[in-house]
């Protein structure tokens, strides 16, 4: 969040000043440090108000982790989940194997995993900063993630674990998906929730303002495999029956 806020009032104070960041929690060590995205929640609507302005550096130092709580370093892991799901197939297997408490303890195993997650990003956003094309994909879960964030107070990680649960079950139906089962697995290992109670006629009230949408239809992020996201644009009305089917289904 401090990421957010600094780069924000550093891209609009005195039509800009240079920043830089030095991450101290593993969500911005692996994410929102990277990318250069700065936005500010207005309401219930995350980031309707931002800038796309990149820093001038960045300092990572590991042993910044020691004191963060173990609830932020879940938070964390959920887009280091993330982004295996969407682009490093390998990655994910590797998070199949381990555990939270396996990198809090391995110094180099966690300093790879944190290099590899930041290759991921910034390799997407040298390739389309402004997201035309590809950076589209680190969206994957963030769609109603976003909604039941702010909606029911969710910490980030925990919401767009949710997102993605919802999104690997769109994708069984949209994306010929078989592994919702594996990501649910994970998610749950790194002590992520992966089922919410949500008020599905609420969530889609939020999800109308997302920015993502086109007319009448949200573009959402799937998996056709893990390693393997997809964009694909789904009517609105037909993804608010899926989505209370997929409640419904609990
Ligand atoms: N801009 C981007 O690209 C991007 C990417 C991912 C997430 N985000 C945003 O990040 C936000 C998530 O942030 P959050 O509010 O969940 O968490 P946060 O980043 O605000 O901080 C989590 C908590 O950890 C504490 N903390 C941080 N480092 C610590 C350390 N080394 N030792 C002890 N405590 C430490 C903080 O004081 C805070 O209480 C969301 O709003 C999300 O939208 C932005
Ligand atoms: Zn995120």
């Amino acid at each position: 969040m401090v990421t957010d806020i600094a780069g924000y009032v550093a891209s609009v104070f005195m039509r800009g000043l240079p920043f830089g960041f030095v991450p101290s929690s593993i969500l911005a060590m692996v994410d929102a440090s990277i990318g250069g995205k700065n936005g500010i929640d207005i309401g219930l609507y995350k980031n309707l108000v931002g800038t796309i302005r990149q820093p001038e550096f960045l300092l990572y130092d590991a042993s910044l982790l020691k004191t963060l709580p173990k609830e932020e370093w879940v938070n964390g892991f959920a887009e280091i989940i993330k982004h295996a799901s969407v682009k490093d197939a390998a990655l994910f297997r590797e998070l199949e194997k381990n555990r939270l408490a396996f990198y809090q303890k391995d110094k180099a195993a966690l300093t790879k995993l944190i290099r590899r997650n930041v290759v991921i990003k910034s390799d997407i956003v040298q390739k389309d900063e402004f997201e035309q094309n590809e950076r589209r994909l680190l969206n994957f879960g963030h769609t109603l993630g976003h909604a039941v964030e702010n909606l029911y107070k969710l910490p980030h990680g925990h919401a767009i674990a949710i997102g993605m649960v919802v999104a690997s079950m769109i994708s069984e139906q949209y994306a010929d998906f078989k592994n919702s089962d594996k990501l649910i697995e994970v998610l749950k290992r790194y002590g992520l929730p992966t089922l919410a109670e949500f008020d599905a006629r609420k969530v889609m009230a939020v999800l109308k303002m997302d920015k993502k949408k086109e007319k009448d239809a949200i573009n959402y992020i799937l998996l056709n495999k893990i390693g393997h996201a997809i964009v694909k644009t789904i009517p609105i009305v037909q993804l608010e029956k899926m989505i209370l089917s997929i409640i419904n289904s609990r």
